[in-house]
């Protein structure tokens, strides 16, 4: 995969995760709060070998760290996944990202413009036409955040998701390499 990172905004960029990270890595999952959106049960430590030998992206997967411009701080992760539910041919695989901030860096538009970032790197560097994004229908933050980030909303794909002892209802939203 092509690098062109880091890749700037005008208040975050997104960038390798480096061994240097990981401690901060393990301690906000840590910290990360329980009945969130996110409550998919304990993390894992991050491995740091993998990190020894480069950065936590391959043809499949991969994570970024996001950091405000201003300060230089780390504010969070964005994530993607090669799905491959479309069709057989490679030209309809698509990438499925995810975002955290940590608790106080939400609520200022940080995670739209990461979101957008993610999207314009990933055009950029992969061949892929398609990102898309899901949510909890009742994560109103996460919704809003990604149709500012140019995100169209698709519809719910009802109970796709079993999370903290039942099926909730994910909000589908994505953006097209022939999006404007
Ligand atoms: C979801 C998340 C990435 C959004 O990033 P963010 O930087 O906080 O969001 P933004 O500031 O870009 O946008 C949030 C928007 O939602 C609105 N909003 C936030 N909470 C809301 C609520 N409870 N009800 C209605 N609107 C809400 C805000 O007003 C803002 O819209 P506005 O700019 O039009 O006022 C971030 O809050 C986060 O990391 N949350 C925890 C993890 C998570 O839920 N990740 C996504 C899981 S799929």
């Amino acid at each position: 995969m092509s690098e062109f990172l880091p890749f700037r905004g005008a208040n975050v960029l997104l960038r390798d995760v480096t061994l240097e990270d990981a401690d901060l890595l393990d301690e906000w999952n840590r910290q990360r709060e329980v009945g969130g959106f996110n409550d998919f049960g304990p993390r894992e430590p991050i491995p740091r070998e993998p990190l020894m030998e480069g950065p936590l992206r391959n043809e499949r997967n991969g994570t970024l760290m996001i950091e405000r411009i201003a300060d230089g701080v780390p504010i969070g992760t964005v994530g993607w996944r090669r799905v491959t539910v479309y069709g057989p041919s490679p030209w309809s695989d698509a990438w499925q990202i995810g975002i955290e901030l940590v608790p106080e860096a939400r609520g200022m538009g940080l995670g739209a413009e990461a979101q957008r970032l993610l999207a314009d790197w990933l055009f950029e560097a992969t061949d892929v036409s398609r990102v898309e994004a899901s949510t909890d229908i009742e994560n109103v933050a996460e919704q809003r955040s990604l149709e500012k980030a140019g995100y169209v909303r698709e519809g719910v794909a009802r109970g796709s998701q079993f999370r903290a002892g039942g099926y909730h209802d994910l909000a589908y939203y994505s953006r097209l390499r022939s999006d404007t």
